[in-house]
């Protein structure tokens, strides 16, 4: 296949146009590593979208992006739920999604929320629930849906470029752990990490009938003191036939990768193997060097910038071109088939859990 051949839009390009004299009026609640980025791309990046307000639980956080960005700031999250706000972005810890996400749903505005959805399929059914009861909106952040390249391949694959899928294959490793009060609170490595690349496995090829997974703590016994993995390795298959590979990792002391491979009867295609910072390599007698981005902050700055700016034409009456409630909570279903994977060392069904993950 040609790089040239022609794809779907980009999503983010998809609905009705944005204007700065109609302006989406977001909030975004949270304003850690994440939050931080979201707001300033609301702020300044995402045309037709206006910062109204900014929350963070930390009195200094929330003074300091609310002055850096020129809006009023909060400690109260339903300060991020007034009459002059009508889509808010929830980038809090895991474990408060559930809960903002139903108060944003009962005060009848728009939600973009972090994945995952919540800490456990319970609570994250009740959201998507309460979401959907309330007509509003409610997009996940699988930022990777949004990303040129895996959203270009993504389109080729679901039109039958690749002929009949036999592989998909999907790295995501951090460089550094996140902080130890993150990991604890993330929910562990599959609900936290893996989820994006299962996630991307359901997009672009299709339901996951079986996973098998393994995970383990070599070097950082501090991930082990919250009862995380350091590896993981998850195997899938989807109900096509077709196999997949996905490993996992929270330290790849060289940056963040973040890559993947679809292999099929007529080819493949490689994402995301690129992550140079700029388009130079360095060569001296000791041989030659590129820089290889850190973070997913740079590697995904575009997908971030593109999924608040298809959120705010959702909410202006465009399609929802991003991961629904439904498909995080097909994600976090996956998810808790790989730890019950990795706890019984079998494979596991999917269709064995029920909707509570049991
Ligand atoms: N899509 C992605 O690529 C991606 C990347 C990183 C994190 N995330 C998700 O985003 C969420 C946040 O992650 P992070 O890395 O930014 O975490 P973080 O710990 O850096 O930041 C969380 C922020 O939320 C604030 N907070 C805590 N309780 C709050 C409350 N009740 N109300 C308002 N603010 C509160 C904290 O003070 C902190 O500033 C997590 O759910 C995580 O899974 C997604």
């Amino acid at each position: 296949m040609s790089p040239e051949s022609p794809a779907a839009p980009a999503p983010s390009t998809i609905g009705p146009e944005l204007t700065a004299a109609d302006p989406v009026r977001m909030s975004v609640i949270g304003l850690g590593r994440l939050g931080r980025l979201h707001a300033e791309n609301v702020a300044g990046r995402v045309p037709g979208a206006r910062l109204v307000r900014v929350v963070d639980a930390v009195e200094d956080v929330a003074r300091a992006q609310g002055e850096r960005l020129g809006v009023p700031w909060s400690t109260d999250p339903a300060d991020a739920l007034g009459d002059d706000v009508e889509a808010v972005v929830i980038v809090a810890p895991t474990p408060l999604h559930p809960e903002l996400i139903a108060q944003a749903a009962a005060a009848g505005k728009a939600i973009m929320c972090e994945k995952p959805i919540a800490s456990d399929l319970t609570a994250g059914r009740r959201a998507a629930d309460a979401a959907e009861a309330a007509g509003v909106l409610l997009q996940i952040g699988f930022h990777r849906r949004f990303d040129p390249a895996w959203a270009h391949a993504r389109e080729r694959v679901r039109v039958g470029e690749l002929g009949e899928v036999q592989l998909f294959r999907s790295q995501l490793w951090d460089q550094r752990a996140p902080a130890a009060s993150f990991l604890a609170d993330s929910g562990g490595l599959y609900l936290d990490v893996t989820v994006h690349d299962l996630d991307c496995a359901r997009w672009m090829v299709g339901e996951v009938e079986e996973v098998t997974a393994h995970g383990a703590v070599l070097v950082d016994q501090e991930i082990a003191a919250v009862g995380d993995l350091e590896i993981g390795v998850v195997t899938l298959k989807f109900a096509s036939g077709a196999l997949g590979i996905i490993d996992n990792g929270r330290s790849a002391v060289y940056g963040y990768q973040a890559s993947g491979e679809v292999l099929g009867t007529q080819g493949a295609v490689r994402i995301g193997d690129d992550h140079r910072i700029h388009d130079l390599q360095w060569r001296t007698p000791e041989g030659a060097r590129t820089d290889w981005q850190g973070d997913f902050q740079t590697r995904f700055a575009p997908a971030y910038v593109a999924e608040l700016e298809a959120f705010a034409r959702a909410v202006r009456g465009g399609p929802a071109t991003g991961a629904t409630g439904a498909d995080a909570l097909a994600a976090q279903r996956l998810a808790a088939a790989c730890e019950r994977s990795r706890a019984e060392r079998r494979t596991v069904v999917v269709a064995e859990l029920d909707d509570d993950g049991a």
